[in-house]
């Protein structure tokens, strides 16, 4: 993994984020949730995981593009209480510890959004041998938390991303190699 995402003052952040469709909360960049809708579209996936649920944005961004495909499902994973669910079509939520949870079998689509980095390393430990060959996993804020957390999720997965984003907040890919 390049050594290109560094700690950034909030200044610089503020000028990144400049043109981005990004209001400086907890949840995913517009142009992050167009691409995993339209990595949904693509792949095709049956089984869906998302861990960290927060407001619902990643989830509709994913849930749209099942319904969209008119095939399969997604598990979407918080463990804060006070997030507020609205039921959508194709959506299981789960209200539970993504690093405890007992995820389903053959998991073809996963974005782990879950908290700081040792929670997403566990998160995304816990689902792999759940994982078919094949599967796109998908990590954001690879930027945010800094190359240090790309190389742990590395380790976890076995190797490096297949294509990593490097802006703004960061979103890595990885084809799981089984
Ligand atoms: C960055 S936000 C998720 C953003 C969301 N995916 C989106 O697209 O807008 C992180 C969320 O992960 C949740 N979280 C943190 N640790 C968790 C855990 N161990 N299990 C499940 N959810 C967790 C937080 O409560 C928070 O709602």
């Amino acid at each position: 993994v390049p050594a290109i995402a560094q700690r950034r003052s909030a200044e610089q952040l503020k000028e990144q984020a400049k043109g981005w469709d990004w209001q400086f909360t907890q949840a995913t960049e517009g142009e992050v949730l167009d691409l995993i809708h339209g990595i949904v579209r693509v792949h095709k996936p049956s089984v869906c995981v998302e861990t960290g649920t927060l407001n619902g944005h990643g989830t509709e961004a994913i849930a749209s593009a099942l319904v969209r495909n008119d095939r399969g499902h997604l598990w979407t994973v918080e463990n804060n209480p006070e997030y507020k669910y609205h039921p959508m079509d194709r959506v299981t939520f789960v209200g539970a510890d993504s690093t405890l949870w007992d995820p389903p079998g053959n998991i073809d689509f996963a974005f782990v959004d879950c908290g700081p980095p040792d929670v997403r390393f566990k998160a995304m430990a816990r689902l792999l041998p759940f994982c078919q060959r094949g599967a796109i996993l998908c990590t954001h804020d690879n930027w945010f938390y800094t190359d240090e957390f790309t190389a742990g999720m590395s380790k976890v997965i076995g190797k490096p991303p297949n294509i990593m984003f490097p802006a703004l907040n960061g979103v890595a890919v990885w084809v799981f190699d089984g």
